[in-house]
């Protein structure tokens, strides 16, 4: 990945060049270049470019110079960056990449604005892409748009659903949501990278199925970081989930069972927006107990399964696709 994002890094600091100065100082922040007065600070966090490794990792897989995929990298990183200064407004989360939250350091409006902002800039970097693919890669990027608006109204909509019984969150559901918010941009960098590289659309369409198991892989984990995860290293809250009445997947798991831990964790649960730091860490060590991190594991090792059985018939390059399949695992074991 470190890679891959000094491969990116000109690219996406010409983009954010190109925006008003001060949605682009919010970006700079954002993105770990500057402070949040805008002076250059070294030293923040980037985020892990899992996106634009992907995208590069797309172009490569078909046999392609990564360069050809530098436009789909930049626009999927800038897209994923909108939907994190949007959804930190969202979810009430004041803190990102170990710094507050744009929204925290700026302001709600403006933060919003910037994620604006970084959205149009994406689109209009793939509609510039010189060659003949730049219709097909905005098209493709623009469902994965409204896939990701989808995703976040499903995950707000939970929010209050019932934690158990009639009208509770199904494992399906919670599976179309998260495909949506996270899936949908995983699978769209692979088959950007792609398709910028000139594959056929078969390829691009196994890497973008490949690229959504991933994705499904890729939440399973954040929603155990949410919640058993260190701070210091995910550089965001613990327990901020069941604080905000998140249908998260271990929590789902947990209350499924039923017994006496389903019903002391409805009991805690059933003021989330109220629960202490105490009540926060009970709550956790209750679904751990109840095997809803175990089982988170589980459905994200079963969707990285499904992320390799995806390419089994796609003829890839053989050092992209092991450097791929090297990024699948760490997916699971990240902790961070
Ligand atoms: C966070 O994504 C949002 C999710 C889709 C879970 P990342 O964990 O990739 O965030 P950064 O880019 O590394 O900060
Ligand atoms: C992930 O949302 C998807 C998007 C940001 C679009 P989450 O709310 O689950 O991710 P984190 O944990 O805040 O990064
Ligand atoms: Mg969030
Ligand atoms: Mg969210």
């Amino acid at each position: 990945m470190e890679r891959c994002r000094e491969h990116v890094r000109p690219a996406l600091v010409e983009a954010v060049a190109r925006l008003h100065p001060w949605t682009g100082e919010m970006a700079a922040y954002a993105l770990g270049w500057a402070g949040p007065d805008g002076r250059p600070e070294p030293g923040g966090s980037e985020g892990k470019g899992v996106r634009q490794a992907l995208a590069l990792l797309g172009a490569e897989a078909v046999g392609a110079d990564a360069a050809e995929a530098v436009p789909a990298a930049v626009a999927v990183e800038l897209v994923h960056v909108f939907s994190l200064l949007h959804d930190d407004v969202m979810d009430a989360d004041a803190l990102r990449r170990g710094r507050p939250a744009v929204w925290k350091a700026y302001g709600t409006g403006p933060a919003v604005l910037a994620g604006d902002a970084l959205h149009a800039r994406a689109v209009g970097i793939l509609a510039e892409t010189p060659g003949p693919h730049a219709g097909a890669a905005v098209r493709r990027l623009c469902g994965t748009l409204d896939d990701l608006v989808s995703g976040q109204a499903e995950d707000l909509r939970f929010e209050d659903r019932p934690w158990h019984g009639p009208g509770a969150v199904t494992p399906a559901q919670y599976r179309t949501m998260a495909e949506h918010k996270t899936g949908a941009l995983l699978g769209c960098a692979l088959a950007l990278g792609a398709l910028l590289g000139g594959a056929p659309e078969r390829t691009v369409t196994a890497l973008d199925r490949a690229g959504r198991h991933l994705g499904l892989a890729f939440q399973a984990v954040d929603d155990i970081l949410g919640m058993w995860g260190d701070p210091q290293l995910t550089g965001k809250p613990v327990h901020a989930d069941p604080r905000r009445g998140k249908k998260t997947y271990p929590l789902l798991v947990a209350l499924s069972g039923g017994g006496e831990t389903a019903r002391e964790l409805v009991a805690l649960l059933s003021a989330p927006r109220s629960l202490d730091d105490e009540g926060a860490a009970r709550v956790a060590a209750l679904v751990a107990d109840a095997g809803g991190r175990a089982a988170t594991r589980d459905e994200a090792r079963r969707h990285l399964d499904a992320a390799r059985r995806a390419l089994r018939d796609t003829p890839l390059e053989p050092t992209a696709a092991r450097r791929l399949d090297a990024l699948f695992t760490h997916v699971l074991d990240r902790t961070r």
